[in-house]
């Protein structure tokens, strides 16, 4: 351990080049997000940016990034990343702290049991049927947004009352675009810049407006309706009461989680399927040798929770995809004095970190930038960079709470597409990487083709 002695000030870790007066790097990270958080790295364990005025500690290691997340979370809480969130999820389970985060976990984590994830493959499967069914040889299909529909019809048909949730969707598909296209640069630039009255603010709050309008609705028609016999996470949150004071959730309080469910979990998982399409097209061998493995575990029927623990390929898949488009900018706040790799953080340090960052960094990955799937062998993995250094879902008691969810629902839609049609891109187009909440693809066109 060491001394108080040995201990530095905030104001010795070394600050990130590039600074402008009153910005500070948020210009660099404006036009250049991902390139900016993959640089800084270079210039240490720990390093100093400024958006705007705001400073801000970002931790590079995957060491670090264990003694926030784990080891001295409980001297965390989540800081202004999700303040900026709060007028879209208000303190929905993403962005609540302390008690009120410990008793909302509680409440919900059974609903992502693997017994109730089991029970929802049914739906997941059915929904990735009817996606692959409604192609046709020769169509060109956009796969983010088309992915994007199967994710958020999947949460609304699982989580949120099929009848009910289902008008819903549409809604969601129109607004979240526009709301995660903003989300990043939002979250990350002085809070003044929003009140600015420029089209991106304009459509921001119109679309953050429509959305919570369209879950209120839900949600007051769904108290109106009284007690049903669904048992989704709709109705548990109508239904859970304070165990202490008796008290039921407030509709507010109800449409918060649902809206942080639907942001936690829409963009993700398409953006996870999207890029996976794309990428399987450098490795046409990979996707040979999945489709072997479907045919062999799955057969013809549907593909069902019980397939997705041998579909051993699709994992190494979902893995690498997620290892190298992942969650972008995550934060944390200081609530009492925290010392982090030797320095001595004051209360109310803001703390960031990049998973997509450190999945990059070439110092702990061999090859860092190349989609290698078989990375993730058993054999290959003893000689990688160990568990701490890949954590696509988070650690600790912030972890996400819908891995298992994503991954039997994205193991369950690859199956069933790769199964029935070759996706061939359009020629003329590279996708892009776009920063928001994970790093989505601008456009990933394919043209679809029978599998023979
Ligand atoms: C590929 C897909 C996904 C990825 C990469 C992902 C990643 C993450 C990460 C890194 C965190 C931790 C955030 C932090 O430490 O500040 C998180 C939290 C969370 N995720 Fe996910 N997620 C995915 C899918 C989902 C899905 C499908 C759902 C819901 C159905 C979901 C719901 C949540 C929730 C509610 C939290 C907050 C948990 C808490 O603070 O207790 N996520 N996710």
């Amino acid at each position: 351990m060491s001394s108080v002695a040995e201990l530095r000030p905030v104001t010795s870790v070394p600050r990130v080049p590039g600074a402008v007066p009153l910005l500070g790097h948020a210009l660099a990270l404006w036009r250049d997000p991902l390139g900016f958080l993959s640089s800084l790295r270079q210039h240490g364990d720990l390093v100093r940016v400024h958006l705007g005025t705001m400073p801000m500690v970002v931790v590079t290691t995957p060491d670090l990034v264990h003694e926030v997340t784990v080891r001295q979370a409980h001297s965390f809480e989540k800081g202004r990343f999700f303040d900026r969130l709060r007028p879209l999820a208000g303190n929905g389970l993403a962005n609540a702290d302390g008690e009120l985060h410990k008793k909302h976990r509680r409440m919900i984590q059974p609903m992502f049991s693997r017994e109730r994830i089991a029970g929802y493959s049914d739906v997941m499967s059915a929904n990735a049927q009817a996606l692959a069914d409604s192609w046709a040889p020769g169509d060109v299909i956009d796969l983010e947004p088309a992915m994007a529909g199967y994710a958020v019809e999947t949460l609304a048909s699982t989580l949120f009352s099929t009848d009910i949730g289902l008008p819903a969707v549409d809604a969601v598909r129109r607004n979240l675009p526009v709301l995660l296209a903003n989300l990043l640069i939002r979250a990350a630039s002085p809070k003044a810049l929003d009140r600015l009255p420029i089209p991106a603010n304009r459509r921001f709050d119109q679309a953050a407006a429509s959305l919570r309008a369209v879950i209120d609705e839900v949600v007051a028609t769904s108290r109106a309706a009284g007690p049903t016999d669904h048992d989704d996470l709709l109705a548990l949150l109508l239904a859970a009461q304070d165990a202490e004071s008796g008290t039921r959730l407030s509709d507010v309080q109800v449409r918060d989680e649902l809206a942080t469910i639907l942001f936690a979990g829409a963009e993700t998982t398409a953006a996870t399927l999207a890029w996976t399409f794309h990428e399987l097209v450098s490795r046409p061998d990979v996707e040979d040798a999945l489709v072997a493995e479907i045919r062999e575990v799955v057969g013809d029927g549907p593909v069902t929770a019980q397939h997705v623990p041998a579909l051993q390929g699709i994992r190494r898949v979902i893995d690498e995809v997620i290892r190298l488009h992942g969650v972008t900018l995550l934060m944390r706040r200081t609530t009492e004095p925290v010392t982090l790799g030797g320095v001595e953080l004051p209360t109310g340090t803001e703390v960031a970190f990049s998973l997509y960052a450190l999945h990059r960094d070439p110092g702990l990955y061999d090859r860092a930038h190349l989609f290698d799937p078989d990375r993730w062998l058993p054999e290959r993995q003893a000689q990688g960079p160990g568990r701490r250094a890949y954590i696509p879902f988070g650690a600790g008691n912030r972890k996400c709470i819908g891995d298992l969810f994503v991954w039997t629902e994205a193991t369950i839609a690859i199956a069933t597409i790769l199964r029935q049609w070759r996706l061939v891109p359009v020629p003329g187009h590279s996708p892009r990487e776009i920063a928001s909440a994970v790093a989505h693809a601008d456009r990933i066109p394919m043209t679809v083709v029978a599998r023979q």
